[in-house]
């Protein structure tokens, strides 16, 4: 049961894995370098027979502190063998902590920064810890003493050689999700782990404390004074959570994209006007709004920029976007009339957390767009919308991108309701425009032939240039780093107009470089221009790949190979344009031999700065 959980939970991390049950007034323990197979098969050759218990941990890690090793995989052991921990995020003070515990005479067996817990519960649990010396014998009590101890992010779960019956969990900015099935229980860092065994779950907050048993749990805060959790049900299954007869599981989510941005987009018109899924803001709050800014990380940062541009034109609100890994380091000038839009799939990125949470300090709003309920980046914010496109288990963000994109045009909708600056059947134009566009994916996801053929075909070459314009730019960006994560490829994107200073230097005979050209029913000054860039790199050798509306044959002559999109108004064309670029960069991928659902070096979840 362990195993199966690590197995669904593996794109959070597959450095090494490990497992630790009570057996028998001991621990067993098993931990292995590399992907969970590795794991698998070390427990195959000790007889997996062995490893039956009542209950029991584990963990797939992503290295921090230490490389990934046998010695350094979790769980983590006390000396005296007592206590097991698993631990996600980073204790910032171990190194103190760990010459505490050598003086001691208590040496660390690993490299990490987790050891050091397992040691300080152990000796909490003995009653050998200065100032914790009423936690001897009570494991609850024992994880509180250390935790009060501990600076940093921290999920810790421990188990105790002598307590078979209960397992001890903490929680400190890293996620953690309580299932509570019939007559048994789970803990881990994403409802995936135990989605088999029951929808029924419990969302965890900060700095809380958890003690499962077979039959039930019990939260406290880091004091020890009780809690009320809140549950929920989960409203996917284990359908959602399996390949479905896909090879990978980025290829089912590529092709998920109708639902997830018609799911994204269901229920948010209601009669006539636009509602979020939790609004905490009064339209009087959303008026006194008189600038944005979009922080987040990664893929949620390229549809930022989209954000961006829709709240812009929809309601003259300046739009600041932004890195939430530099927003809160540069000063940003916020107040109560600034909004600051979140946006994170998982809900947890250390960075955009950080940032949300200085935002707030400076008295501003924050809005979240989320893809997982009850995550702590919503927890903490005064309005969201979820991103229903439900569980992205890819590493590299596909149909999050697009239901984001939706989600974010969301946003500007309410904004542009609230404030005045869209009548109120010009805002259910744009939201309808919006609710036509899952059929035109589905359309794009009819043809991807050429798209797979051409990914093939690419496989060798060495780096590959893209360019836009407008709202192309985010597209091409987003294609870069789906081709630099998935096939470990060289590939930048430029703004177009950026081309002639500098970049256009890359240009070299054979180079593959993607255009995404703008609707020629659109702004004719862009179409225009792009048209000119492609004619400016074609002429110096580049090999074009075009990806174009359907109809505009004015790019043709120049495109050496050419897509075509249905017809959608220009802000939309976003969520067409990026299918192509996402198959395109798995089907290189995979001809280079690479698993593109756990790329290299990557987590689903970055849940340390
Ligand atoms: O969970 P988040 O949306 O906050 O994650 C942000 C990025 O870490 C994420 O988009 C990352 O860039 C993906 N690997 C992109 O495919």
């Amino acid at each position: 049961m362990v195993v199966g959980g690590l197995r669904r939970l593996e794109y959070r991390g597959y450095d090494s894995a490990g497992i630790a049950l009570p057996s028998g007034g001991d621990l067993l323990i098993e931990r292995r370098a590399g992907a969970l197979a590795n794991l698998e098969a070390r427990l195959d050759e000790v007889g997996r027979e062995r490893f039956t218990g009542t209950s029991g941990i584990g963990h797939t890690r992503w290295a921090t502190h230490g490389p990934p090793t046998d010695r350094n995989a979790h769980p983590h052991r006390s000396s005296d063998g007592k206590v097991a921990v698993v631990h996600n995020g980073i204790i910032e003070n171990f190194m103190e902590l760990r010459a505490e515990l050598e003086a001691r005479g208590i040496w660390a067996e690993s490299d990490t920064d987790t050891e050091t817990t397992a040691h300080l519960v152990a000796l909490a649990h003995a009653g050998e810890l200065a100032g914790a010396e009423d936690a001897k014998g009570d494991l609850p009590a024992a994880v509180r003493a250390v935790v009060r101890r501990l600076e940093g992010a921290f999920t810790l779960v421990v188990t105790h050689a002598d307590e078979p019956d209960r397992i001890v969990a903490a929680r400190r900015n890293s996620p953690l999700v309580l299932g509570l099935g019939e007559g048994e229980t789970f803990l881990a860092s994403d409802v995936a782990a135990f989605i088999e065994f029951t929808r029924h779950a419990v969302e965890l907050g900060q700095d809380q404390i958890v003690t499962i048993t077979r039959s039930g749990y019990e939260v406290t805060d880091f004091a020890g004074e009780p809690v009320v959790a809140t549950p929920f049900e989960v409203t996917w299954d284990l359908a959602a959570a399996e390949k479905g007869g896909h090879d990978y599981f980025m290829l089912k989510e590529i092709e998920e994209q109708p639902t997830a941005i018609a799911h994204t987009l269901r229920g948010h018109l209601v009669d006539g006007r636009i509602v979020l899924d939790e609004q905490r803001l009064s339209d009087q709050d959303l008026r006194d709004i008189d600038k944005v800014f979009v922080v987040a990380c990664g893929t949620a940062y390229h549809s930022g920029l989209l954000a961006k541009y829709a709240i812009e034109h929809w309601t003259r609100l300046p739009v600041e976007i932004e890195f939430a890994s530099e927003f809160r380091y540069r000063d940003p000038v916020l107040d109560r009339s600034t909004l600051v839009v979140a946006i994170s799939q998982s809900g947890e990125t250390a960075d955009t957390l950080e940032a949300l949470r200085h935002a707030k300090d400076q008295k501003a709003r924050v809005l979240a767009i989320c893809n997982t309920n009850g995550a702590q980046i919503p927890r903490e914010s005064d309005a969201v919308i979820y991103t229903h496109a439900g569980p992205e288990i890819g590493v590299a963000a596909t149909k999050t991108f697009t239901a984001q994109i939706a989600a974010n045009y969301l946003v500007g909708l309410a904004l542009a309701q609230a404030r005045g600056t869209k009548y109120p059947d010009e805002v259910v134009r744009e939201f309808e425009q919006l609710e036509a566009t899952p059929a035109a994916v589905a359309e794009v996801l009819e043809s991807l032939g050429e798209a797979r053929a051409l990914g093939q075909e690419l496989a060798p070459s060495k780096a590959v240039l893209f360019l836009g314009r407008h709202v192309g730019y985010p597209v091409a960006l987003e294609g870069a780093l789906k081709l630099k994560e998935l096939a470990y490829m060289h590939a930048e994107a430029f703004a177009a107009g950026e081309l002639k200073h500098g970049p256009i230097a890359l240009i070299e005979e054979g180079l593959p470089v993607v255009v995404v050209m703008p609707s020629p029913k659109g702004r004719a000054v862009l179409h225009s221009k792009l048209l000119s860039n492609i004619q400016e790199i074609k002429a110096r050798g580049a090999r074009t790949v075009v990806i174009a509306e359907t109809g505009d044959e004015t790019v043709r002559p120049f495109a050496d190979h050419l897509f075509e999109l249905p017809a959608v108004p220009t802000l939309l064309q976003p969520l067409v344009a990026t299918i192509p670029l996402q198959v395109i960069a798995a089907e290189i991928a995979l001809a280079r031999g690479y698993d593109v659902d756990k790329p290299r070096n990557l987590a689903k979840s970055v849940t340390v700065e």
